[in-house]
């Protein structure tokens, strides 16, 4: 397993409460912001920050490189980001014909991989 080792996996804050999380977990998961309710295979907007709950460093040294968006298991969107010329908060356009939980994926250069909680998005007819 990868018991203490950030760069092996991914990595998940172990609570959704963010009193319960660790400083490092409030940096690096992602939180979405999606409508509960779409309406099948109309463009909706979905919000993913890094950073809303505490704010993760912006330098060469340390950012967030990239976010990715998934529907379940299915890709569907990634913006490369850049160190201060960018920050890790950006709006994704997706249009969906199945329902699945929407999850981020993010990568910080120092601490590896990270994921969302997953977003219910309902489909309507
Ligand atoms: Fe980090």
């Amino acid at each position: 397993m990868c018991e203490d080792d950030l760069f092996c996996g991914i990595n998940k804050a172990k609570s959704e409460n963010v009193d319960e999380m660790a400083d490092l977990e409030k940096k690096h998961t992602p939180v979405i912001e999606a409508p509960s309710k779409v309406k099948k295979g109309e463009p909706f907007e979905v919000y993913v920050e890094v950073g809303k709950y505490m704010k993760h460093p912006n330098e060469n040294a340390h950012y967030i490189e990239w976010i990715e968006l998934f529907s379940g298991d299915t890709f569907l969107a990634r913006v490369d980001l850049v160190p201060k010329l960018t920050e890790p908060k950006v709006k994704f356009v997706a249009a969906l014909d199945h329902s699945h939980p929407l999850v981020a994926k993010v990568r910080c250069n120092m601490h590896g991989l990270w994921e969302s909680f997953p977003i219910e998005v309902e489909l309507e007819d």
